[in-house]
């Protein structure tokens, strides 16, 4: 038996920094995110998950080279945590291929989680929901839940079957543009589930729980703003979600300071541009690279202005994605 999906990052606008539940990955804060889909180049994670006779354990091949760590071991943790939720004992073959780099801050994991989920749903041949298949996803990553649905997705927190995310508005619903300003494409210091383990132990009682609740007003805000195609509104909201974020992460021991200097010339640059009446809103995620949100008729100004950027590497122009699908275009 064979099956593959592609499926695609996202980028939250309302943050997922925290588990209440670290083995089930329940998240402490309702976050809110947008599918991203590359303009010039796609962003696609695509996994092929085979049964084969006489595997005694699961393998994992990345772009055709066999994987013995780190990677074999976030897959082999997922596939364990769907196969105990379902009747699925197979060990597996698991191919994946991706047209983004991996664990540098873009999300990358997400795509690579909701792919497994989606494949892995196809490979059991029971019919499962993708509410069912969110929930496998956040097995292996919990922002991994939202990539299963294209356009503006809201994950709540909840319990295990709670838990799951909902799509707000599709692809479609608005061509809002997330601008990636690259300016380290490597892989990130601390992992976004050692960051927020380490945050969730130190970091101030009255500043993690204020930032918890924060989410809930954040997400409404956010999702009202998206309903009414509100880019002011979203963007405020994005900002201070965003800031609120980082004063959590720079009052985690030890610090998680994730920006580099090009971070804080991005975001210099963007207030620059604000300041002239460009509706642009900066923020990052658990990296160094900035998301810029803006309308697709200012996105060509604002990635000038990201050309004339010493420490910008790269650009990455995204519009809404899709959600995570079965393509028969498999890996193996
Ligand atoms: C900062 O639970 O997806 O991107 O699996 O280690 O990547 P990893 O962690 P995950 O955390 C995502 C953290 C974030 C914010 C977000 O996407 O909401």
């Amino acid at each position: 038996m064979i099956s593959t999906a592609v499926s695609h990052p996202n980028k939250a606008i309302v943050i997922y920094w925290g588990n209440s539940d670290d083995e089930l990955n329940l998240p402490s804060r309702t976050s809110l995110s947008m599918t991203l889909q590359g303009i010039e180049r796609p962003l696609d994670y695509t996994a092929t998950l085979q049964t084969s006779s006489g595997l005694d354990r699961d393998r994992v091949i990345v772009d055709g080279v066999e994987d013995k760590g780190q990677i074999y071991s976030d897959i082999v943790r997922q596939l364990d945590a769907m196969r105990k939720l379902t009747e699925f004992r197979q060990k597996l073959v698991v191919s994946t291929k991706a047209t983004f780099p991996i664990g540098s801050g873009l999300a990358g994991s997400a795509a690579a989680a909701s792919a497994i989920a989606e494949a892995f749903a196809g490979l059991i041949r029971v019919h499962l929901d993708k509410k069912t298949i969110s929930i496998l996803s956040r097995r292996g990553s919990g922002s991994a839940a939202r990539s299963v649905f294209g356009g503006f997705v809201k994950l709540p927190v909840g319990t295990d079957e709670q838990s799951a995310a909902v799509q707000l508005y599709d692809e479609n619903h608005w061509d809002l543009r997330d601008v990636i300003a690259v300016v380290d494409p490597g892989l990130k210091k601390v992992k976004s589930r050692d960051g927020m383990r380490m945050t969730t132990r130190s970091c101030p009682p009255e500043i993690y729980s204020g930032f918890v609740a924060a989410s809930e007003t954040h997400s409404s805000d956010a999702e009202a703003a998206i309903g009414s195609k509100d880019l002011q509104k979203l963007g405020e909201v994005y900002e201070s979600d965003n800031a609120y974020f980082r004063e959590v992460c720079m009052n985690t021991e030890p610090v998680l300071d994730y920006w580099s200097k090009s971070t804080a010339d991005v975001f210099n640059a963007v207030s620059e541009l604000q300041n002239e009446g460009l509706a642009i809103f900066a923020g990052t995620d658990a990296g160094p690279n900035v998301h810029i949100f803006c309308e697709s008729r200012d996105s060509m100004r604002l990635i000038d202005m990201l050309h004339g950027l010493q420490g910008v590497v790269d650009i990455i122009h995204c519009k809404p994605g899709g959600p995570s699908i079965s393509t028969e275009a498999h890996l193996m």
